[in-house]
């Protein structure tokens, strides 16, 4: 996972975004092998649901999904992102409200604390596929800034 200030292009220690309340893990990305930590997150930050969520150039309605997810927006309950394959950008604003930005790739794990806003982007590949894990999942909308 890599970090910078989007303004300035400075870069970002994983120290600093642990500052920041983004918390970052690195797992294997063979269910097998990660099962057992994605468990042990699950229990210790509580999350309860979980799916897999993918995008390619091939998904329907692939521009108007990016579209909403480029709007800066937040959530009432954590957004957790773990890359099983392909890349994407998180712009999430630190805590003088300047974008954070982080690309997140295989195998990384990624949770945007409840209530900060951020955008989302693909990168150029257009591919990303993601477990997402949920404390609820009528909890899943997004407030636009
Ligand atoms: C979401 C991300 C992509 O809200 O920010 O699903
Ligand atoms: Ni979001």
């Amino acid at each position: 996972m890599k970090a910078h200030l989007l303004e300035g292009n400075e870069s970002l220690s994983a120290e600093q975004l642990t500052a920041e309340g983004i918390f970052a893990a690195v797992l294997p990305t063979e269910e097998q092998s990660y099962r057992a930590e994605v468990d042990r997150i699950k229990g210790e930050r509580g999350y309860i649901q979980e799916d897999i969520v993918e995008l390619s150039p091939d998904t329907p309605g692939l521009d108007a999904i990016c579209a909403k997810f480029l709007d800066e927006h937040h959530h009432d309950e954590d957004e957790v992102r773990f890359v099983l394959s392909g890349e994407g950008i998180f712009d999430i604003r630190d805590s003088q409200d300047r974008y954070m930005r982080v690309k997140v790739e295989q195998g990384d794990m990624i949770v945007v604390p409840a209530g900060r806003h951020h955008r989302f982007l693909l990168t150029e590949s257009k591919a990303i596929r993601c477990v997402r894990l949920f404390k609820d999942p009528s909890g899943w909308v997004a407030h636009y800034r």
